[in-house]
């Protein structure tokens, strides 16, 4: 899968812009601010209907202009084809393939698959539980699209076994009648929930093993496991016997949207006790991990995005990397990097197909 053009409009910091892009390496070069990420995130829009990084689709605008237009034309079997996307303030987002729009977005997810490498990354060992979930959940989407069905039926469920718990809560009232009808669906649901998730990490943690001994040439043991509040039991069981607590604070404290993805190294938290060398190794063996998966299951090379590598890596582990991902297993590369010099010197030993355009405060212009 090759995206061959791109075209922006009024997009973040770019008026206009206009890319053409070669099927391996496409390097975005510039100073801090520039406007190399927003690229990327361009890119992603067209895979994800949104930013990577910011949810209100509007901010993303170029700032007091009406509207932002993102395009891109990928290559998947032979054709061409359209992608568009149009934001335009206070207005529904619009998606469009080969012109025509899609009825719901999800018909579009997992279609053109991309992964993203991004600084922001560290934000799945730092942040909350809701980030790891969301790592998981956004994979699994793309490649079942049962699952995101089920999420989004669980939380309206959720939602409604909250108000309700609120609702008794603040009238001093208790009616197990009608909280049983929500409880026997949020079951059904948070049950099928954790069995998709448990599954796929099956499948996931191999790949991921491989991956970090790959990056980090050690055999350091490393794991990763779901940690459920259910603790193997019967969500119905947990359910219950929450039932007083949840009363009391009128939220439901078990369940697949409480879970976590628990991250170690030598048996240790990642957190705590892992050197910050061996925490960005952990996080880059996810994202290939990922890339590797998500090839397999769609039976397509992901668009790789690699934002700000060096972020990560020191200079061996990056010319392991760029060495890893011009091999044939891995489709285009996008990246970016603030020293143009750097970037190109790898590419130029490496002997792949690479473009190289820089970025000057929304300008961009071909480098070589
Ligand atoms: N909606 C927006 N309108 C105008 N400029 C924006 C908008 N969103 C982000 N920017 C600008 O984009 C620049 C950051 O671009 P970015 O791609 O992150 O730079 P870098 O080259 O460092 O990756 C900042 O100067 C920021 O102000
Ligand atoms: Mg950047």
């Amino acid at each position: 899968m090759i995206l061959e053009r791109l075209s922006l409009l009024n997009f973040k910091n770019y008026d206009e812009a206009q890319l053409e892009f070669c099927s391996k390496f496409n390097c975005f070069v510039g100073n801090n601010g520039m406007g190399k990420t927003n690229l990327l995130d361009a890119i992603h829009y067209l895979s994800f209907c949104k930013s990577y990084f910011n949810a209100v689709d509007s901010q993303n605008i170029k700032h007091n202009l009406p509207f932002f237009v993102v395009q891109g034309w990928i290559n998947k079997t032979g054709n061409t084809e359209e992608i568009y996307c149009g934001i335009k303030r206070g207005f529904k987002k619009q998606f469009k393939h080969n012109k025509k729009e899609y009825e719901r977005l999800s018909e579009h997810i997992g279609l053109y698959p991309l992964v993203m490498i991004s600084p922001s990354d560290s934000e799945l060992i730092w942040d909350g539980s809701d980030v790891r979930r969301k790592f998981m959940d956004s994979i699994i989407s793309q490649y079942n699209k049962n699952y995101l069905e089920k999420l989004i039926a669980f939380t309206h469920i959720l939602q409604q076994r909250n108000a309700l718990l609120k609702h008794f809560y603040e009238n001093r009232s208790f009616d197990s009648m009608s909280l049983e009808v929500w409880d026997d669906q949020l079951i059904a649901y948070g049950e099928e929930i954790i069995t998709i998730r448990k599954n796929f990490l099956n499948e996931f943690i191999p790949l991921f093993n491989k991956n970090y001994q790959f990056i980090s040439g050690t055999n350091e043991i490393i794991s990763l496991e779901y940690q459920s509040t259910l603790k193997n039991r019967f969500y119905k069981d947990v359910l219950s016997e929450s039932l007083s607590r949840d009363r009391a604070i009128q939220y439901t404290t078990v369940g697949p949207h409480r879970d976590d993805l628990d991250f170690r190294l030598e048996y240790n938290s990642l957190k705590k006790f892992a050197s910050q060398g061996q925490q960005k190794s952990y996080l880059l063996a996810l994202k290939l991990a990922q890339f590797e998966f998500i090839k397999e299951k769609k039976q397509t090379k992901p668009l790789l995005l690699l934002d700000d590598i060096y972020d990560k890596l020191d200079e061996t582990r990056f010319k392991k990397l760029i060495e890893l991902v011009s091999g044939e297993q891995f489709g285009q590369v996008f990246i970016t990097d603030t020293h143009p010099l750097r970037i190109k010197e790898v590419l130029k030993q490496n002997k792949s197909e690479y473009v190289i355009y820089k970025v000057e405060g929304g300008v961009i212009e071909k480098h070589g």
